[in-house]
């Protein structure tokens, strides 16, 4: 057992008072064979995970997923390097005086599970664990919550995390195939090649290719130009629960990981380097991507339960399903960690000698994630991972928002098309995902909606027609759809 690493704190007297209080005193029962105890005042994360021993195999699953745990629940101090004095929660430099805590531009928590803990740690959050979205960019912070300056976005649930990942991943290599085999014949012909773009049945609008190899983007429906499915962030910007943790542990909590800021480098200058390893990333990671997935709870009542099957049947009959599409089917049942297609910053498959694997099936835990023959899943998580606009003359309750959040052209380079990139629309967001509604309340991006039928009510633009067709059926009927909404949840 080590001291913690307390010199090199800027010379501020909290850090001097700390580390007289950190003392080793032999255990009350003195065992010779024993380690020291360390009392007094300690950072919440003593070890770190190596990334080394994780891929040398010396570190098991198990002990990873509990490594994971901790940190997703620990309450960050300064003693483990939370807080950014010097940096944004994007990483920029900042001018020096900024405050510990912020509520609108971050820091604004301890812990991962400080926002995301409803029924429990792992899931979605209260209106008061709202995030101002973009605010963290901002140099000097703000304190207005105006939308001049934020997106106001209500925490998800990461539980079911790893098997949505891996959709999109598999969504992603689908729907590059098409463009590249258009690339191919684009080339070989020298005429345009216009494709459809369909992955997993859900269709992304159509793509025309270029003999140049440049594509024309107009036509790309729901997802960004670059055709890699980001089913992070209600808004799609964020490709891997790994490059979301990378961006929330320094938004958050000020604690900069070495693979976005470097190794021995101390970005934020409060004077530790090394906040978090890589194998802390992989860890935390893990820890949501292996979270069970949300299950049916049908209760005894049989009025209940025949209610929740006619929800269901009614649910797909009005058209409620054409974007939250009941399954979706992975044709692997493996969790593969990193993930190919992350941004620079964070772990890629190319620096590592050896991944790591768990199966969806066993983790998930739930009849939402469910084994079709021997190697595919079905994944019942009521979503298309695919952007929409429910906006329209008359209802335009989600198109509040007044920030865009990032450029649809995703990691590519706007070279790569023919028209100048645009920003990502602010009414469009990812059709979001029901296999939790039971117990995600409250509802709509902002979480400024109290009951499921609010929201129903709102969805107007490209899904005006199943709306009217849900306030066109009998009370009876709307009660049943809303039932079997309320029956899945997070256990
Ligand atoms: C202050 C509250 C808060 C804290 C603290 C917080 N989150 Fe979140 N989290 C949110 C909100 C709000 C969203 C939704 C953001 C959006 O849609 O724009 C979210 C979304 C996510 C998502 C995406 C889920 C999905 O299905 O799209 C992941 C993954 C995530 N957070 C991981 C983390 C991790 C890891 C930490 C700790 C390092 C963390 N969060 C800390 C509020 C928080
Ligand atoms: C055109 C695609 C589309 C159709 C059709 C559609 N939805 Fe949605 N749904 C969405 C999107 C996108 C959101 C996210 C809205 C937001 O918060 O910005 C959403 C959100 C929701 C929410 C809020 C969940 C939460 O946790 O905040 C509920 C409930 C919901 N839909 C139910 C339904 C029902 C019931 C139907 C059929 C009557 C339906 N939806 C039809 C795309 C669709």
């Amino acid at each position: 057992m080590k001291y913690p690493v307390l010199f090199g704190f800027p010379s501020f007297t909290a850090a001097m008072l700390l580390l007289s209080l950190s003392v080793a005193v032999p255990p009350a029962t003195a065992d010779p064979g024993r380690d020291v105890v360390l009392i007094g005042e300690r950072p919440a994360i003593a070890n770190h995970v190596q990334q080394a021993e994780i891929e040398a195999g010396d570190v098991t699953l198990r002990e990873l997923l509990s490594a994971g745990e901790r940190l997703f629940n620990a309450q960050f101090n300064i003693l483990d390097g939370q807080g950014r004095p010097a940096s944004t929660g994007t990483g920029a430099p900042r001018a020096p005086g900024q405050p510990r805590f912020i509520r609108t531009s971050g820091p604004d928590a301890n812990a991962c599970a400080g926002c995301h803990n409803q029924p429990r740690s792992g899931g979605a959050g209260e209106i008061v664990a709202n995030v101002f979205v973009l605010a963290q960019t901002l140099d000097p912070v703000t304190e207005s919550v105006s939308g001049a300056f934020s997106n106001e976005r209500n925490t998800l649930g990461m539980f079911g995390a790893g098997a949505i990942e891996m959709l999109a991943r598999e969504m992603s290599s689908e729907l590059i195939a098409i463009r590249e085999a258009a690339r191919r014949e684009a080339r070989r012909t020298g005429h345009d090649q216009t494709r459809d773009l369909v992955a997993k049945g859900v269709s992304f609008g159509r793509i025309t290719v270029l003999p140049d190899g440049r594509v024309d983007p107009r036509a790309i429906e729901g997802v960004d130009w670059d055709l890699i499915v980001k089913p992070f962030h209600q808004k799609g910007a964020v490709v891997s629960l790994r490059e979301f943790t990378n961006n929330a542990m320094n938004h958050h909590h000020g604690m900069q990981s070495e693979e976005r800021f470097g190794i021995g480098v101390d970005a934020d200058n409060d004077g530790l380097a090394g906040e978090l390893t890589v194998g802390d990333i992989t860890a935390v990671t893990l820890h949501q991507a292996a979270l069970p997935a949300p299950r049916p709870r049908l209760g005894g009542n049989p009025t209940r339960r025949r209610a929740i099957r006619a929800g269901a049947r009614l649910f797909s009959e009005i058209g409620c399903g054409g974007c939250h599409r009941p399954v979706l089917v992975l044709e692997s049942r493996r969790f593969v960690e990193p993930n190919p297609f992350n941004p620079p910053g964070n772990l890629h498959p190319d620096e590592v000698s050896a991944s790591v694997e768990f199966d969806l099936v066993a983790r998930s835990a739930s009849t939402l994630v469910r084994p079709v023959g021997k190697e595919k899943v079905a994944v019942f998580a009521m979503t298309d991972l695919k952007r929409h606009n429910l906006n329209d003359e008359q209802l335009d309750h989600f198109d509040n928002e007044q920030l865009p959040q990032g450029m649809l052209t995703g990691f590519a380079d706007p070279a790569e098309f023919t028209v100048p990139p645009r920003p990502r629309p602010t009414g469009d967001f990812l059709t979001r995902k029901l296999w939790d509604a039971g117990n995600s309340a409250p509802y709509g991006h902002r979480g400024d909606l109290t009951t499921l039928t609010e929201a129903v009510w709102f969805h107007g633009g490209a899904a005006r027609n199943s709306r009217e067709r849900f306030f066109s059926m009998s009370g009876r009927d709307q009660a049943r759809v809303i039932e079997f909404l309320k029956s899945r949840v997070v256990r």
